[in-house]
C-alpha cells in the first residue's frame, strides 16, 4: 500500500506540474500513464468499469470523472486531478485541485477549504471513532466556510481493489457507521462545490458537473488507520 501510494502521489504531482494554460487534458493523461508504467505499476482507473483513461481531469464546474481529451486548459482554470496506481496488487488513490496560472480569490478559497476539510476529517481517523465522525468533520468545515458537499459520490475503503468497504461519505451525523480500527486503509475524498451541492452526469456517462455550473474542488488521499495518528500513504516521502 505504501509503494502504491507513493507512485500515485508522484503521478498526482507530475500531473499538477503540467497544469498550465495551453496544455490539453489528453497531454497530461499521456504523461501520467507513461510515468505509472515506468514505476512498474498499472494505472488503476484505465478500463475500470470501462473508464477510457489513466487519470480523471475535471476542470472548473466538473466535479469528478472528467475524461481527458482535446480540451485546452486556460488561464484561471481550476483543474482536479484524480489518479490511481496499482503496484504488486495493491492500490493507491489520490486527488487534488490545481490552478492554471492564477485564479480568482473565491476559487483559491474553494481549493484551500476542500484540502483543509480532508485534514479536519482525518483528525477522527483513529480507533475510538466511527466512519461518520470523519464525514461530519468534513461537512462541518466545508459548510462553515460557505461551500456545499457533494452527496452522490463518497470516499471508500481501498486495498487490493480501488473500491472496498466501507463507504466514507463527506456528510452526516457523527457516531455512525463502522468503527475505525488499526490496519484499515481508506480513501477520504471531499468533493466540495462553490454553489449548490447538486450534480448531474453528462451524456458520456462519466463526467460529473455541478447543477448550477459553479466551480468544484476535490482532494483525496489513501490513509492508514493506526493506534496513533493516521498515516497518509499517498505521499511522495
Ligand atoms: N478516485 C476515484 C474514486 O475514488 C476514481 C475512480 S474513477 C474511475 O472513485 F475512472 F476509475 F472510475
Ligand atoms: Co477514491
Amino acid at each position: 500500500m505504501r509503494r502504491a501510494g507513493k507512485i500515485a502521489a508522484a503521478a498526482r504531482a507530475l500531473a499538477g506540474e503540467m497544469v498550465a494554460p495551453g496544455v490539453t487534458t489528453r497531454e497530461i493523461d499521456k504523461e501520467v500513464h507513461k510515468f505509472i508504467l515506468s514505476q512498474g505499476a498499472k494505472p488503476t482507473f484505465l478500463g475500470y468499469s470501462g473508464y477510457p483513461a489513466s487519470v480523471c481531469i475535471s476542470v472548473n464546474e466538473t466535479v469528478i470523472h472528467g475524461i481527458p481529451g482535446p480540451r485546452v486548459i486556460r488561464e484561471g482554470d481550476i483543474v482536479s486531478i484524480d489518479v490511481g496506481a496499482t503496484k504488486d496488487g495493491y492500490v493507491g488513490d489520490c486527488a487534488a485541485t490545481f490552478v492554471a496560472g492564477s485564479c480568482d480569490e473565491d476559487s483559491k478559497k474553494l481549493i484551500e477549504v476542500t484540502r483543509q476539510s480532508f485534514f479536519e476529517g482525518i483528525k477522527f481517523a483513529r480507533p475510538g471513532y466511527r466512519v461518520s465522525d470523519i464525514s461530519h468533520a468534513v461537512q462541518t468545515y466545508a459548510e462553515e466556510n460557505g461551500f456545499s458537499v457533494v452527496r452522490e459520490f463518497v470516499g471508500h475503503g481501498v486495498g487490493r481493489e480501488m473500491h472496498e468497504g466501507p463507504e466514507v461519505p463527506n456528510y452526516g451525523k457523527p457516531g455512525h457507521g463502522p468503527r475505525l480500527t488499526a490496519g484499515m486503509t481508506i480513501a477520504v475524498e471531499p468533493m466540495i462545490n462553490a454553489g449548490v451541492a447538486g450534480v448531474k452526469i453528462l451524456d458520456d456517462g462519466w463526467t460529473v458537473v455541478t447543477r448550477d455550473g459553479k466551480r468544484s474542488a476535490h482532494y483525496e488521499n489513501t490513509i492508514l488507520i493506526t493506534n496513533g495518528d493516521p498515516v497518509i500513504l499517498t505521499t511522495e516521502e
